[in-house]
């Protein structure tokens, strides 16, 4: 069924655990995620950015994900990832997206919030969730841009949330978007001292590449909704690539069957290591 995240993120925070928001371009991984989902009785977010709407058009794919979540069996939102514009937004929110986030990190703290403000008014029209972000992550959602990593300043997070009723804040702890070069060392020190002065669920972006051992550090430390978009579009690449190699694919609908299961599989994957599985 489709939900708000704002309730996905509140029974994560009571049960301690991170919410999976799986980016996807197409059906197959529409399908993928929501197989997983069901079979792991796991609450999911199904999320696009808006650098990807040039490969998936959002008035094409936006229909297909929420009735996607409304037909599922399982709690499922549906959300706006790294909004830029407010026209896209709404374009998000008329279609039914449950959720957007309005990503102002590269823009100075006062504006970041009065921008995030105005998309907060126009999301309360459709009763529709906040994502903000401060901090730099790095890299780029779709790699066209190497961003540096700028951490989260923790005066700044509460102060965001002081000024701006988010419902989820995005933090620069050391994360990036795309395949790490080297294995992270992530900000903990940082990321304890923004949950302790805030009330906000947190939000880690850049996924791809982090230690399940860190994944669960994060659960456990105030992320409640985890991006992850690389591993999928990886994931979706080699499992076509090793059918393939095998031999399995004999036509398209064989080849239909391997995106889906290489969508699933990932999904799955990161479900378990999130704990998510079970909290339906
Ligand atoms: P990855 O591509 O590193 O998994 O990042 C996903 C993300 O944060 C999308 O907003």
């Amino acid at each position: 069924m489709l939900v708000n995240m704002r309730d996905l993120l509140a029974d994560a925070e009571a049960g301690n655990y991170a919410v999976g928001s799986f980016s996807v371009a197409n059906m197959e991984m529409v399908l993928g995620v929501l197989k997983a989902a069901k079979e792991l009785q796991a609450p999911v977010i199904l999320q696009i950015a808006e650098v990807r709407l040039k490969q998936s058009p959002l008035e094409i794919i936006g229909p297909l994900m929420v009735a996607a979540a409304e037909s599922a069996d399982t709690p499922v939102a549906v959300h706006f990832d790294h909004g830029k514009t407010i026209e896209k937004i709404g374009q998000a929110l008329d279609i039914g997206f449950t959720s957007v986030m309005y990503d102002g990190s590269h823009l100075p703290l006062e504006e970041n919030i009065s921008m995030t403000k105005q998309v907060i008014e126009l999301a309360k029209e459709y009763d529709a969730s906040v994502e903000a972000e401060i901090g730099c992550v790095g890299g780029s959602e779709d790699g066209s841009e190497d961003i540096a990593i700028n951490c989260t300043k923790p005066e700044d997070a509460l102060r965001f949330e002081q000024e701006a009723d988010i419902d989820a804040l995005a933090v620069a702890i050391g994360n990036a978007h795309g395949n790490y070069k080297q294995t992270p060392k992530l900000r903990f020190d940082i990321l304890e001292d923004v949950a302790r002065i805030t009330d906000t669920p947190l939000v880690l972006h850049g996924g791809t590449g982090i230690s399940p051992e860190d994944f669960v550090r994060c659960s456990k430390t105030g992320i409640r909704k985890i991006n992850i978009a690389t591993a999928t579009f990886d994931s979706v690449e080699n499992t076509v690539r090793s059918w393939y190699n095998k031999n399995e694919i004999k036509g398209y609908y064989d080849l239909q069957a391997a995106e889906v299961d290489g969508a699933y599989q990932n999904a799955k994957k990161h479900i378990l290591i999130f704990g998510t599985d079970g909290k339906c």
